[in-house]
């Protein structure tokens, strides 16, 4: 299976975001590895819900971050996110009822890895941009 691997294009030039992307990629690889090692199901539902549980936090602070400045694309932005967190929950009830591996192996090879990197290269980047278009130093960034 597909490992990701962090490099400069997947900078959005916020110090703050791209460690938590990182974080991301790395819960990502860790349930791939886990899915790759035929890890029984308890194992891998536990790398599973890693990966969902930091899902849910990056989104909700990328949007607080995005709030914080009154981002105009938020509204959108929030939307895309919406649209992983459902993509995640169905594959989380197939797992939670069938066990089905192969299903979540498909889910992460076809679907979740590029939806991870489209998504930071050609939507978390305008956000970058905005930032810098503005002036606009994020709170804890460097
Ligand atoms: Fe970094 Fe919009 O997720």
């Amino acid at each position: 299976m597909a490992q990701l691997q962090w490099n400069d294009s997947l900078s959005i030039g916020v110090e703050l975001i791209d460690g938590q992307h990182k974080t991301w990629i790395e819960k990502y690889n860790a349930l791939s590895s886990a899915i790759e090692m035929r890890q029984g199901p308890r194992e891998i539902a536990e790398t599973l819900n890693f990966l969902v549980d930091y899902t849910a936090f990056h989104f909700d602070a990328e949007e607080q971050q995005m709030a914080a400045v009154s981002y105009p694309n938020l509204d959108e932005h929030h939307a895309k996110h919406e649209e992983l967190q459902t993509a995640l929950g169905r594959l989380i009830d197939d797992f939670q009822e069938e066990g089905a591996t192969h299903i979540l192996a498909d889910f992460l090879d076809t679907f979740l890895g590029n939806w991870l990197v489209d998504h930071i290269r050609s939507i978390d980047v305008q956000f970058g941009a905005h930032l810098k278009d503005k002036g606009i130093e994020l709170a804890g960034d460097a």
